[in-house]
């Protein structure tokens, strides 16, 4: 990597004031959220837009994920009048307005609103003109969350909603540490906000909201599409079908590590020694392995594996007592580490269930899976 130019800061209130300040001059600031770090821009800049999607070298057919604060459904028609001049251009993104949306519509809004913000959940709803093109690609819809993080919050409040993707090149493994974005985008941007490594660990959950008040699944994520369900009474569609034209960040391959990865068929020790003959035949069959094992002693199973493949292997664990949510905490992190252990490719067992976060975690684990770059 060129020389590193990013600091690293803590969220102090004169580095959150420093931060805002960078953010409204149009400036892109690093920003952690409960789900992955983002790499923020004032939603309303064009030219902060413009620089996240070059510093992430991001083709503009993928719209961003606009960040907004408020405290409570309704509360958006008052911010149209606020005197903050922030608050007031958060009404400027008006979701709750019945040209746009239908009655059913608007009431599943303020229902999944009411249940899941502030955390992983983000809603596309219609979009109205005062919204850049650059945001949502030219798109009629406008994609909306309100991060849980207290910094992502305390700098929304102070300089504005803030259009801001994961942090991290495009196609690859998404930040769950300052650490992380310093490795990916350290020599390309200023600021770096701290604020420790993300809880949730996997990107929020895409909803598309449909003017007539249909709920379709766009991206898995950290709100689970059962308890959508359960709070909505309504069924989520999920995707069918290439979604590339839906969601166009929704490409088959992304978050992935440099190395080939693979994703196995069943755990390691119900795999037989003659089927793991036959996954290891294709290339490259030489090195060391990085095995990135769902649960368990992962030293166990590594030992198992040389037992019955006779190669070297190196393994990390997602959760040793089996959590999804210790496993999706750490999967990215634990991905990034294999990449950079020397292993020629990385194994990784399969997510038990798609039930909860597992669905998040297997859609992750299989994007991830690529024989070469
Ligand atoms: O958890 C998250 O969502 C993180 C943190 C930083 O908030 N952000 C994130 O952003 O994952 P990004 O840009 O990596 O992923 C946003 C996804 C992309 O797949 C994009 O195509 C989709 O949301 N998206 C955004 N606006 C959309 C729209 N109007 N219609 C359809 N898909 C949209
Ligand atoms: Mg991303």
């Amino acid at each position: 990597m060129s020389k590193l130019r990013a600091q690293v800061l803590s969220p102090s209130p004169e580095n959150l004031k420093k931060a805002a300040r960078h953010l409204q001059k149009g400036d892109v600031v690093a920003v952690p959220t409960e789900t992955v770090y983002g790499l923020a821009g004032s939603a309303f800049h064009e030219g902060a837009l413009l620089k996240i999607f070059e510093t992430k070298e991001r083709p503009k057919f993928d719209p961003l994920i606009v960040h907004v604060y408020w405290q409570g459904y309704g509360s958006l028609r008052s911010a149209q009048t606020a005197k903050h001049p922030s608050l007031a251009r958060l009404g400027e993104l008006n979701l709750t307005n019945p040209a746009l949306l239908s009655y059913k519509a608007q009431h599943l809004a303020e229902i999944l609103i009411r249940s899941f913000w502030p955390g992983p959940l983000t809603l596309i709803l219609p979009k109205v003109p005062q919204v850049p093109d650059l945001v949502t690609s030219g798109l009629s819809s406008v994609a909306l969350r309100m991060p849980r993080h207290p910094v992502a919050q305390e700098l929304i409040q102070a300089a504005g909603p803030l259009a801001a993707p994961s942090a991290n090149r495009f196609g690859r493994i998404s930040p769950t540490s300052s650490g992380d974005v310093l490795r990916e985008l350290g020599d390309r941007i200023d600021l770096i906000l701290d604020g420790g490594p993300c809880d949730v660990g996997v990107e929020s959950t895409v909803l598309n909201l449909s003017p007539e008040g249909k709920l379709e699944l766009f991206r898995p994520g950290g709100t689970p599409v059962s308890d959508i369900e359960r709070v909505t009474g309504e069924e989520v569609l999920l995707p069918r079908g290439p979604q590339a034209g839906i969601s166009p960040g929704l490409l088959a391959q992304h978050y992935s590590p440099r190395t080939p990865m693979r994703l196995l068929p069943a755990p390691l020790r119900d795999i037989s020694r003659d089927l793991l003959e036959t996954l290891l035949l294709e290339p490259p069959a030489a090195g060391t392995y990085g095995l990135l094992v769902f649960q368990g002693d992962p030293e166990l199973a590594v030992q198992q594996f040389q037992e019955k493949s006779g190669k070297q292997a190196f393994g990390r664990v997602l959760s040793r007592s089996g959590s999804l949510a210790e496993a999706a905490r750490n999967l990215f992190a634990e991905l990034r580490t294999l990449d950079s252990s020397g292993a020629a490719i990385i194994l990784a067992e399969p997510c038990p269930t798609t039930e909860g976060l597992g669905h998040a975690i297997s859609d992750r684990l299989r994007r991830a899976q690529h024989s070469r770059n």
